[in-house]
């Protein structure tokens, strides 16, 4: 059976409270805390650093902290995100001159590297680095916004990428980020994902453990 994972994105958290938001989570039932990071640069909002990172980790989150760098370029954020206690580093291919060095950069600073693909790029770009990713996130939305609707063509792409993946014969994550609801993840995961992206979906409903509980149940029908 596939070990399904759940990573609410605090984009979505009440940011004036976020340590007890993550908290609040986790005894929820999430697996991992999604940290979404904006440049307004390569995407146009503004969000948080390694400071945060740090800060949630000092707090005591103990659970994977899997950050998203919506950011251009990378690299020099890839050791501050690592010594503030990243799990997984992933980055849009487009904002790295040099893909497979930042991918080996991640994973020389001790963290698991990823590569995410926006909603128009190709998985074209994957097939040289497959020995290096960790992880391959889809952005199922335009990245720089919660909330947003789910790109239908994501399906056809996560099928596509889980191929590639069980090709590979590499232990590696398909995650999916945007639009991510309990009427559609089911059909997500028939695609192949294996890890979830979900933040208005779960932060803004009152009950966060009725909302996780009710993708996993979707996930288990
Ligand atoms: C969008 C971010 C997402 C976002 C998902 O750029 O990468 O992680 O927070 O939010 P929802 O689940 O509301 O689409
Ligand atoms: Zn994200």
């Amino acid at each position: 059976m596939t070990d399904y994972l759940i990573a609410p994105s605090i984009l979505s958290a009440d940011f004036a409270r976020l340590g007890e938001e993550v908290d609040a989570v986790l005894a929820a039932g999430a697996d991992v805390v999604h940290f979404d990071v904006m440049d307004n640069h390569y995407v146009p909002n503004l969000t948080i650093g390694p400071m945060v990172c740090k800060a949630l980790r000092d707090y005591g989150v103990t659970a994977p902290i899997d950050v998203h760098l919506m950011v251009s370029p990378v690299d020099a954020l890839i050791t501050q995100f690592a010594d503030a206690g990243a799990s997984y580093i992933t980055f849009h291919p487009d904002a790295s001159t040099h893909v497979d060095r930042s991918l080996s950069a991640i994973r020389a600073a001790g963290c698991k590297a990823g590569l995410v693909l926006n909603p128009h790029v190709s998985p074209e770009c994957l097939k040289y680095v497959m020995d290096k990713v960790d992880m391959v996130l889809l952005m199922s939305v335009n990245p720089g916004f919660g909330g947003q609707k789910f790109i239908p063509s994501t399906l056809e792409k996560c099928a596509e990428v889980r191929r590639l993946i069980d090709e590979s014969g590499y232990d590696i994550r398909l995650e999916i980020d945007g639009g991510v609801t309990a009427d559609n993840i089911a059909d997500i995961a028939r695609a192949g994902a294996d890890m979830f992206v979900a933040g208005s979906a779960i932060f803004n409903k009152p009950d966060y453990a009725q909302a996780i509980a009710a993708m996993r149940a979707q996930l288990a029908s």
